[in-house]
């Protein structure tokens, strides 16, 4: 981690939340501890096409999923 603050955007990792959508989070405020099968390790360094706001990503309509930020 660089900053450790939340600030830089180098320790984003896309993380799959209890509603199935994936996220691309800060593993330094929004973890540092994630249950390891929620993580996507394969994508570690990459966004994955179906993870929240990915270019293309057409969300979950009625849902309001886009404000939902819990990842537990
Ligand atoms: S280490 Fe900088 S945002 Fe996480």
């Amino acid at each position: 981690m660089a900053c450790g603050t939340g600030i830089c955007m180098t320790c984003v990792i896309p993380v799959v939340g209890g509603d199935g959508i994936t996220r691309m989070v800060r593993s330094c405020v929004d973890g540092p501890v994630f249950r390891g099968e929620q993580v996507r390790f394969d994508d570690v360094g990459s966004i994955p096409f179906d993870a929240l706001g990915a270019p293309g990503w057409k969300g979950a309509a009625g849902r309001g999923v886009e404000q939902d930020r819990d990842i537990a």
